[in-house]
């Protein structure tokens, strides 16, 4: 099995974590999600700009959301993800040749599940910091499955494209977090 930690996407994080010890904690909660902020976010280098645009902007008719509902909002779709993938896994489990691999992406969503709740709980409580870690938590065992469902033969073609659409959602839920609920915005 591959490691479960992804060396490079955690050395990343790092530096965005480092930026969020600094500066987490004094949010303004007031502020509502404009059209153009979202332009700002689906626009960014680190973010994929079509499923980005296709997750905001419904968003921009609600003039009610501020940027902790957006947050909550797209870790509620990511688990709504992973939750149907991780259906889709045990029902690929009849034609599989590989059940050991299916056995671990369930246990692993299962743990990427978990991880959403928690993020969630995170977020009530204004622990962004707890929130990051949480989302790196969920990506991780995400990546981990897909890693090993590359390898399966048959190739189970609609899943693994299905994660690496749910692997794009966390680079705007960090972006966002990063750049309008903590205190400095670093790297913006
Ligand atoms: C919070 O946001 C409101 C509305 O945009 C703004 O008027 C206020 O100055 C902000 N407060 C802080 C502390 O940034
Ligand atoms: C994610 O969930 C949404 C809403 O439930 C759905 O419309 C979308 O197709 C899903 N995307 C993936 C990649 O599963
Ligand atoms: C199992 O394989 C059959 C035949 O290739 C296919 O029609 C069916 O959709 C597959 N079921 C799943 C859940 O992948």
């Amino acid at each position: 099995m591959v490691p479960y930690v992804k060396k490079n996407f955690i050395l990343v994080l790092t530096i965005v974590l480092f930026s969020f010890v600094v500066s987490s904690s004094y949010a303004n909660f007031s502020m509502m999600v404009t059209k153009d902020e979202i332009d700002t976010i689906c626009t960014k280098e680190s973010i994929d700009s079509s499923i980005c645009y296709e997750l905001l902007k419904p968003i921009s008719k609600f003039a009610t959301f501020d940027f902790s509902d957006l947050v909550k909002f797209l870790i509620k779709y990511q688990s709504r993800n992973v939750s149907d993938a991780m259906n889709q896994i045990k029902l690929s489990a009849g034609n599989a040749t590989d059940l050991q691999t299916i056995d671990l992406c369930v246990e692993l969503y299962e743990d990427a599940l978990h991880d959403s709740d928690l993020s969630l709980k995170a977020l009530a409580d204004k622990k962004y910091f707890d929130v990051i870690n949480k989302i790196i938590g969920l990506d991780t065992v995400i990546s981990t499955c897909t890693d090993e469902l590359v390898q399966m033969k048959p190739r189970l073609e609609v899943l693994i494209k299905r994660s690496n659409v749910i692997r794009k959602i966390p680079s705007i839920i960090f972006y966002i977090l990063q750049c309008y609920l903590a205190k400095e915005k670093t790297k913006c």
